[in-house]
């Protein structure tokens, strides 16, 4: 058999570590070939491919981003794009795709597979947001380095008796802000699925500084003021799923504190360091088990299906159940951060 693999969306680390897998495991145990497709759904839909097999693996097991390119791309959005795929597979006499990526990647191979295209899922994301799996591989990285930042931004805001604001992606789902978070001990965690009260913030800031401690506060890029109902954007322009460009509310908020309360502030973004570098070893882990149990899902023929863990174990669950809703921070998890707040 012949597969074709291919890498959408953001990237994040892990990437590599699941194309090794699947190659790795795909030559030895099944006797498989592949085709790499680069940058995301543009190459099978332009017929853009490079050789992969165990050569090109080789010493990409702890390298962040992806060897085969990533991209945004949208194949329901372009002109005769989902006719071109399904030609250029047969061109290339791939006979299964495994496409590895976040809700807008999977969202178009569940679409490809109702249309009869063989097609397993893996999902990722950093922002861990995707239905059907306990977690997707990159969101451990990212939480380590926004920990990591938080740990660092302590010491600084301690020193100068300042606010100190941090800003983590996460579009529409707080997991980022909400793991690191807790795991920096922050004053203050704001995500996407509560909007906050700007006065009840700075309450707690005032509240922090009579302790003696400074605040610090972690807010996902895509949360939102109670009072304004908009999330804050760097760009309208929207990309080929429809996605506007976040960012901003950090800034936003260390200005409406000092403003409010009188109190310094300053805004830290993490940005695409969350995405870029190294995985940490639980990624690494589960982005090997991921590549390892996609093949297995090509080799049993069983099609229109994702990767997912489930507790310890990998199961295969429908792609539907990864793209159709967001997996996003219940009342009940939010409310294990508000103990520590102010
Ligand atoms: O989808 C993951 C994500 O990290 C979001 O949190 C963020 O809004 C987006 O990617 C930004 O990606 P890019 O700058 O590559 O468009």
């Amino acid at each position: 058999m012949r597969v074709g693999v291919l890498t959408g969306g953001g990237d994040c680390p892990g990437l590599n570590a699941v194309i090794r897998a699947i190659v790795r495991k795909g030559v030895k145990t099944h006797g498989f070939e592949f085709v790499g497709y680069r940058d995301g759904w543009r190459g099978p839909m332009d017929g853009l491919t490079i050789p992969l097999g165990i050569e090109q693996c080789r010493g990409i097991l702890p390298r962040g981003g992806t060897i085969l390119g990533s991209s945004r791309t949208n194949p329901f959005a372009a002109e005769g794009g989902v006719e071109r795929i399904v030609a250029n597979l047969a061109d290339t006499g791939v006979d299964a795709l495994i496409a590895i990526g976040g809700e807008d990647t999977l969202g178009v191979a569940n679409r490809l597979a109702g249309m009869g295209v063989s097609v397993v899922g893996v999902p990722k994301t950093i922002d861990n947001d995707l239905s059907g799996t306990d977690f997707t591989f990159g969101f451990d990285t990212a939480v380590n380095i926004a920990t990591e930042a938080i740990d660092r931004l302590h010491t600084t805001a301690e020193s100068h008796h300042r606010v100190l604001v941090v800003e983590v992606m996460g579009r529409h789902a707080g997991w980022i802000a909400l793991h690191s978070g807790i795991a920096g001990g922050a004053s203050e965690v704001l995500i996407p699925e509560v909007p906050f009260d700007i006065d009840r913030v700075c309450e707690d800031v005032q509240t922090r500084f009579q302790s003696e401690y400074a605040p610090i506060i972690v807010v996902s890029e895509g949360a939102v003021p109670a009072d304004t109902g908009g999330q804050t954007l760097q760009s309208a322009d929207r990309d080929a799923f429809g996605h506007v460009r976040l960012g901003g509310i950090g800034d936003w908020l260390a200005k409406e504190i000092e403003t409010r309360t009188g109190e310094e502030a300053r805004a830290v973004v993490l940005g695409h360091v969350q995405r870029g570098g190294t995985p940490t070893a639980f990624d690494r882990w589960l982005a090997t088990r991921f590549g390892l149990q996609a093949i297995d899902a090509v080799a049993d023929k069983e099609f229109g299906v994702m990767v997912a863990l489930r507790g310890t174990n990998i199961v295969r669950v429908p792609l539907s159940e990864g793209t159709d809703e967001l997996k996003v921070v219940s009342p009940e998890e939010y409310a294990e951060a508000q103990v520590f707040f102010g």
